[in-house]
């Protein structure tokens, strides 16, 4: 610090006291016009925007993304030609939690991307997981809701969370995941990421691939028990957080190796189940992992609000050479997000440094609150103009329509093709992924979590829903409960592994 730094108002103006208000004497009534103290008072009350809808709780880092494979034959994206590096920034998150909520808590984990490339922002928001619990978003609403508290006590609610996963048979293979081992993983270092989605790829010929990306820590896949998870979340809420800003500040920075899978633009009409669907993963036999690079983290944050809390992650955030696909569950996302950050930190928010992009901004977009670039005198504030503004690009437009679509509106179910069913992904990880140790911990997960349930349909259901995913599972998830082999578990500490979220 150096020590001829007056401390000012907001506006430049040094201040006569750091402790001490403007009163009628030493001790008599504070005045209106110390308007130091009352921009201090009024500052302090506007500290806090509002928490994400969800996925409050993360932490982030920057970085850059290295690509070290030749996929030019897939896409003309700038970011992904070979030898190109691009900053990035993460942000990794638990879903249901708020923004106090340990870290250890079961829940999936965000995994949330954004390459400032020279052709705009490319956001990637995934998760932990490839797959996700619904596969329209009309029902993420829902979802979310049953996953956070109940109206009138305000308490996570295990009843209502299985209520809804049960009547939803489509999160079997996710839920699975989350009950899983990597439902609490070591650290935000130690998890890998995922697109989960379908997304588009465009050579620069035009050809169209549909892709799936994969990030893969370098650290080790590491996952910690639930005991060691509620024994953390009592110690040290912030524990993930605490490690990663710890091991990059020590110089030992975290890193992903990133492939993709790619399939046909032609394949996806006839292939045996819909590779639009969330809640599926493509088998690796089928559409094996293609390399492409690497990125590293190795920059902290230097100010948690103005670079992580403010930090705007959106779906549509798309460049040349990366489209969205047929997936409902992302063309929801694709109005959300963008939607989420004009409610939560205001109209520019793609002003603010973290958010900003390093690409040159030509656009009409203009005022609204808080604005405070402009463009210069005598620039149009319209299109088409016969001033010289900014015209759209032909070469996007020449990309033409991302996939045919034709037929009545309707609301319904994805057409089912022959491999298309809710339990069998999810039955296939318990069996041929899930080691035997894998297994038992999942069962021993599930035994506790039916423990924590009390309305007779959703325990009938529960039952169900697991002997549907595994029936040996099932079986033995059955047979230790309606036994009784376990007790009931303790109010308090052991609802800390009940709750779960997106
Ligand atoms: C955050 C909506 C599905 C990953 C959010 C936010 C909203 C949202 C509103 C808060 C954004 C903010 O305030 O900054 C939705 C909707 C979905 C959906 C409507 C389904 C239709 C998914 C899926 C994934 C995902 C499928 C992963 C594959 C994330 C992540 C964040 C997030 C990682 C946190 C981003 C950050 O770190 O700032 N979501 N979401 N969401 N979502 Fe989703």
């Amino acid at each position: 610090m150096t020590d001829h730094k007056f401390t000012t108002t907001t506006a430049g103006a040094p201040v006569a006291s750091d402790e001490h208000s403007r009163t009628v004497g030493p001790d008599g009534p504070v005045l209106l016009h110390d308007v130091y103290l009352l921009e201090k008072l009024a500052q302090f009350n506007r500290e806090r925007v509002p928490e994400r809808v969800v996925h409050a709780k993360g932490g982030g880092a920057f970085g850059v993304l290295k690509i070290t494979e030749d996929i030019s034959r897939y896409t003309r994206a700038a970011l992904f030609q070979p030898g190109v590096e691009t900053d990035l920034l993460i942000r990794f998150s638990s879903v249901a939690g708020e923004l106090g909520s340990p870290d250890t808590w079961r829940d999936v984990r965000g995994f949330a991307l954004k390459f400032y490339t020279t052709e705009g922002n490319y956001d990637i928001v995934g998760n932990n997981t490839p797959v996700f619990f619904i596969r329209d978003g009309i029902k993420f609403p829902d979802f979310i809701r049953s996953q956070k508290r109940l109206p009138h006590t305000h308490l996570r609610d295990a009843d209502m969370q299985w209520d809804f996963w049960t009547l939803s048979p489509e999160s079997a293979h996710q839920v699975t995941y989350l009950m899983g081992d990597r439902g609490l993983p070591y650290s935000w270092r130690h998890l890998n990421g995922y697109g989960s989605h379908t997304y588009q790829w465009i050579n620069a010929a035009g050809e169209r691939f549909w892709v799936k990306y994969h990030f893969h820590n370098r650290q080790g896949e590491r996952n910690i028990t639930g005991n060691e998870a509620e024994k953390i979340a009592g110690i040290d809420s912030d524990y993930y957080l605490r490690d990663l800003h710890e091991a990059i500040a020590r110089g030992d920075y975290p890193g992903w190796r990133v492939s993709v899978q790619i399939m046909p633009y032609e394949d996806a009409k006839t292939y045996r189940f819909n590779p639009f669907d969330l809640t599926k993963i493509w088998p690796h036999a089928d559409y094996p992992l293609i390399p492409v690079g690497e990125f590293v983290l190795n920059r902290n944050p230097e100010n948690y609000f103005a670079q992580i809390e403010q930090a705007a992650f959106e779906p549509s955030n798309l460049v040349p050479g990366v489209d969205v696909s047929p997936d409902k569950m992302l063309l929801a996302r694709v109005f959300s997000y963008a939607d989420a950050h004009r409610y939560r930190i205001g109209a520019n928010y793609n002003e603010l440094p973290v958010n900003r992009p390093k690409a040159p901004v030509h656009s009409y977009a203009k005022d609204g609150h808080l604005r405070h670039t402009f463009a210069e005198a005598g620039h149009p504030v319209y299109a088409p103009n016969s001033l010289g503004g900014p015209q759209a690009d032909p070469a996007r437009a020449a990309e033409g329509p991302g996939w045919q679509a034709d037929g009545a509106l309707v609301r319904a179910a994805y057409t089912l093709r022959r491999d298309d069913d809710d339990f069998g992904q999810a039955g296939a990880l318990v069996r041929d992924v899930f080691t035997a140790e894998q297994r038992d911990r999942l069962v021993d997960t599930l035994v506790g979590q039916y423990n924590a349930l009390t309305r007779d349909p959703v325990k009938e259901r529960f039952l169900w829903y697991w002997a549907s995913i595994d029936p040996a599972t099932g079986e033995r998830i059955r047979a230790r409960v309606l036994t009784r082999q376990e007790p009931a578990p303790e109010p308090g500490p052991a609802l800390v592994s009940a709750p779960a979220g997106a």
